[in-house]
């Protein structure tokens, strides 16, 4: 009797779990695709192919609500950050959402996606599961080397322009500096680099947990090797039933859901709760652990330089013990900077530094909000108001 009645609370309160909460975000589970379409708007997919063979996936969506496709409408590159996709620039819905915003002003918005995430997990030879090993063998560097000059060539190419807009979020900036530094000639193709929660330097790294663990690089370089992990949290559907189910407001988790977000981004961040699902129906989308180390790496050695492979790697691959710096002295494109103080990915000095080294700087405005954190840039309540219009301004003015 006392078992059975155990028994009955237990699937009673199963019964009780609210797998799909009513309260969910009418938006949550919408790929890109879906999401531009529902909102009303033209959507294109374009593969370009790297001289590394791998194959990549830009979104496009070539005019606005209410726009004719035959005016001149000049080319905008969006370019996400690490473990991200195309659906950042969107996913904020119109009147918002920056990508939907460049769009409704008269842009031709193409956005972009790294390799080896959900929509570049493609390439002439190699397979990503069977050939994992080679095929997520690249950092932040091949991105930029390979991949935005592929894509840049591509848009031009497409639209018969000389030029085009360039806007990056984080990671999205890194390898914009990578490549204008790498290979300058590319500087001449880019009208203005809007440059959002910038990363090069990251030596003053401000977040505690990331801190900590880029101090235990070696153990984390060997465990990767010994364990052969080679990609990181690629888009699973269950990582996005979770969250819909642990991340919404009737959840008992919402708060962890939260804590987790915040202790990357930098607490007390802008984010309404109720939008949770909509963010991790797309992300995380896959990077590759090479990606973090080298990101890791420059934690520690207060360096924006190529991958180091260690003394004996560095001396076959480079020439030299040391990994080569980034020139950031080639970077002759015009940029824009927009920091935060409340990002705790992108700390002051470190942006204080880049500033100081950048030829063809045209502004660096702080954010005019003392919380805006790393993620805000993309996902604040208020993002339209403390940087859209903003960002919006300089390229219309450019
Ligand atoms: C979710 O919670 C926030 C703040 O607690 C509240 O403002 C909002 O109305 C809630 N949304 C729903 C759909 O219950
Ligand atoms: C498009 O046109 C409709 C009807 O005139 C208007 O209500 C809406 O605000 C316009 N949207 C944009 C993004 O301009
Ligand atoms: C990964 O890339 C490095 C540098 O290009 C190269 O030395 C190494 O052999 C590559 N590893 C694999 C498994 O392809
Ligand atoms: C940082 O760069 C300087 C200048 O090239 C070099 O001497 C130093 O060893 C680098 N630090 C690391 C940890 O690679």
């Amino acid at each position: 009797m006392y078992k059975l009645g155990a028994i009955i609370f237990l699937v009673g309160s199963i019964g009780s779990i609210p797998l799909k909460p009513e309260s969910l975000h009418p938006d949550a589970g919408l790929n890109i695709i879906e999401l531009v379409q529902k909102y009303g708007y033209p959507i294109e997919s374009h593969q370009v192919q790297t001289e590394d063979g791998y194959l990549l996936t830009l979104h496009r969506i070539p005019r606005g609500l209410n726009s004719t496709l035959q005016a001149t409408r000049p080319p905008v590159l969006l370019m996400h950050g690490l473990l991200s996709s195309s659906v950042d620039w969107v996913n904020m819905g119109p009147g918002t959402a920056l990508g939907l915003l460049l769009a409704d002003s008269g842009y031709d918005v193409w956005m972009g996606n790294q390799r080896g995430n959900t929509w570049s997990r493609k390439h002439e030879t190699l397979d990503p599961d069977t050939d994992a090993e080679k095929f997520f063998n690249f950092s932040f560097h091949e991105i930029g080397y390979f991949d935005l000059p592929a894509k840049i060539d591509y848009i031009l190419d497409t639209t018969g322009q000389e030029k085009l807009f360039y806007v990056g979020h984080s990671q999205g900036t890194t390898v914009f500096f990578v490549m204008a530094s790498e290979r300058p000639e590319y500087n001449e193709k880019i009208r203005l680099m809007s440059a959002l929660a910038p990363i090069a330097y990251m030596g003053h790294l401000p977040n505690p947990l990331i801190s900590q663990i880029a101090e235990h690089y070696d153990l984390m370089n060997t465990l990767v090797e010994i364990f052969h992990v080679h990609e990181f949290l690629p888009h699973y559907d269950v990582i996005t039933e979770l969250g819909e189910t642990f991340c919404t407001n009737s959840s008992d988790y919402k708060d962890a859901c939260y804590w987790i977000l915040n202790i990357i981004a930098g607490f007390d961040w802008e984010v309404d709760p109720d939008f949770l699902p909509v963010i991790i129906s797309n992300a995380p989308a896959g990077s590759c652990i090479k990606q973090l180390l080298h990101y890791f790496q420059e934690i520690k050695s207060f360096n924006f330089s190529q991958y180091d492979y260690g003394v004996e790697g560095n001396k076959a691959r480079y020439g030299q013990e040391t990994p080569p710096l980034y020139d950031t002295t080639k970077i002759t494109a015009p940029v824009i900077l927009h920091y935060a103080s409340n990002d705790w990915l992108a700390a002051l000095e470190d942006v204080d530094r880049l500033k100081s080294e950048l030829p063809n700087l045209l502004g660096a405005k702080l954010v005019p909000f003392d919380r805006f954190n790393h993620l805000d840039f993309l996902w604040a309540k208020d993002v339209v108001q403390y940087l859209n219009n903003d960002v919006l301004d300089e390229i219309k003015s450019n």
